[in-house]
């Protein structure tokens, strides 16, 4: 009974998903208020949409939730465009380290990527995309100022300082010529490098560390933009939104949070910061499995008798591979399950607890699909989509056994469509969110030269 009392505490119903969306499209609405709200709604300054044609050669910076991505891209003007790009695990004290070191990584990488790049050196400046994946205030397309550290990183002095400048101190010290011409979440840069590419595309989605969407709003419907808009700002030009949406329900209105959540919560760098997101996203999943794991050994006292929990008591210890692993274990006997827990934490399961272990993953992985399509709904039915191709990109959405399925499901269970084809889907975005930052950087460089 406690298992099924567990999945039950995990089971997302249609009907809950439909009240979290209807909430969700108020939270939305108060975002873009100007009172504001808990969602952050960031007005991105990109205020245009890509055409397919732009073409040029940028270079693009993607810092995302695990790696670092440099990409040089070219703009190919027909639709198409060309990335080389090379990918830096983020070093895990990274997270805590201090501003000078994140940046001087940052610039290192660049100086590296560069010069394999341009063997002959660089003559006039190269003009560089930010991808900077994290709640950052713009009153410009080139400026960002962190609101605060999310997905696990706490990294003194960069919360309330624009990044720009400080990206830009540290490419001086390593002497490359490079300029920072735009700064972008990487939802909109998913968003705009897919529409680049599918003029269906309708939201940018990233279901991975973190978990948050962009779309495209107008301008007039923006109200916190009043007085902050310049006058030859078109009021019906579009203006894409980074929901920041992982904020959603800070207020604990709506969302079934288990002890396990709440703890999760209490014990992370920001507490009361990013309630949804630390429900669905997958720096938790592998948390969420390990706390509920603890209670069944040391509260419940129901599995692993006797069996050495020192590696089980240390947090953070599952990444999200881990339940992921344990879904796609294809044995009966969930063997891969056994060697898992051998290996990663030094216990071993009976075949009665590896059961256990592979439903409460199931429904994990479950619950975190089932609720973070809530924000795509609400969108649309915000923006009033009958049909709409959502881009997603992320480790959650690329590798996660079933959640595409789940998602699917679970946009079918809150529209109820008759049609046999789903109207409203979620597709694989385009090759990063380095290309958007590079299309985004294309589109201010035009402005400019219209003397916009
Ligand atoms: C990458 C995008 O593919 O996915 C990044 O290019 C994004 O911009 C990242 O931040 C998110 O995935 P994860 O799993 O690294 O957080
Ligand atoms: C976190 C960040 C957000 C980012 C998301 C996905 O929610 O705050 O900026 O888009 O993770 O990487």
């Amino acid at each position: 009974t406690e298992l099924k009392n567990l999945e039950e505490l995990l089971t997302i119903t249609p009907e809950t998903l439909i009240k979290i969306t209807d909430h969700f499209i108020t939270e939305l609405d108060k975002g873009l208020s100007k009172k504001g709200g808990n969602i952050p709604m960031i007005p991105g300054w990109v205020l245009d949409f890509p055409t397919g044609k732009e073409t040029g050669d940028y270079l693009a910076i993607d810092l995302g939730g695990t790696n670092l991505r440099v990409v040089l891209v070219k703009l190919g003007g027909n639709r198409d465009f060309d990335t080389t790009q090379s990918k830096f695990a983020l070093p895990k004290h990274m997270r805590t380290a201090t501003s000078d070191e994140l940046f001087d990584f940052i610039a290192e990488c660049l100086k590296k990527f560069v010069d394999e790049e341009f063997p002959e050196g660089v003559s006039a400046p190269l003009p560089l995309g930010f991808t900077f994946s994290y709640p950052a205030s713009q009153n410009s397309i080139n400026e960002g100022v962190l609101q605060r550290w999310t997905k696990g990183f706490d990294i003194d002095g960069v919360e309330g300082k624009d990044v720009v400048p400080l990206l830009q101190a540290s490419i001086e010290k390593v002497q490359v010529p490079i300029e920072v011409v735009a700064l972008i979440n990487d939802t909109t840069g998913t968003l705009v490098a897919s529409m680049y590419t599918d003029s269906e595309a309708k939201m940018g989605l990233i279901f991975g560390t973190g978990c948050n969407g962009a779309y495209y709003d107008v301008v007039k419907d923006i109200p916190k933009l009043e007085g902050l808009i310049p006058d030859d700002i078109d009021p019906e030009s579009p203006m894409a939104i980074n929901c920041e949406y992982g904020a959603f329900d800070n207020e604990h209105l709506v969302l079934p949070r288990t002890k396990y959540d709440i703890q999760i919560d209490k014990e992370s760098p920001r507490p009361g910061q990013q309630s949804f997101e630390k429900m669905i996203s997958g720096y938790y999943l592998g948390e969420v499995l390990r706390l509920i794991l603890l209670d069944l050994t040391l509260e419940k006292k129901l599995i692993f008798k006797n069996q050495d929990l020192s590696k089980l008591q240390t947090s953070f210890i599952l990444d999200t591979s881990f339940p992921a692993k344990i879904e796609e274990d294809p044995f009966e006997n969930l063997s891969d399950v056994a060697d898992l827990f051998q290996n990663q934490l030094g216990i071993q399961t009976t075949s009665a607890e590896r059961k256990i272990i592979r439903v409460l993953a199931e429904k994990i992985g479950e619950r975190s699909s089932r609720l973070s399509i809530c924000g795509i709904a609400a969108i649309c039915k915000k923006r009033g989509y009958k049909s709409a191709h959502c881009a997603a990109d992320g480790s959650v959405y690329n590798k996660y056994p079933g959640f595409k399925e789940r998602a699917a499901q679970g946009l079918r269970d809150i529209f109820k469509w008759e049609s046999k084809e789903d109207p409203i889907i979620i597709v694989p975005a385009e090759d990063g969110s380095g290309a958007g930052a590079a299309i985004i950087a294309a589109l201010t460089q035009k402005r400019l030269k219209e003397g916009k």
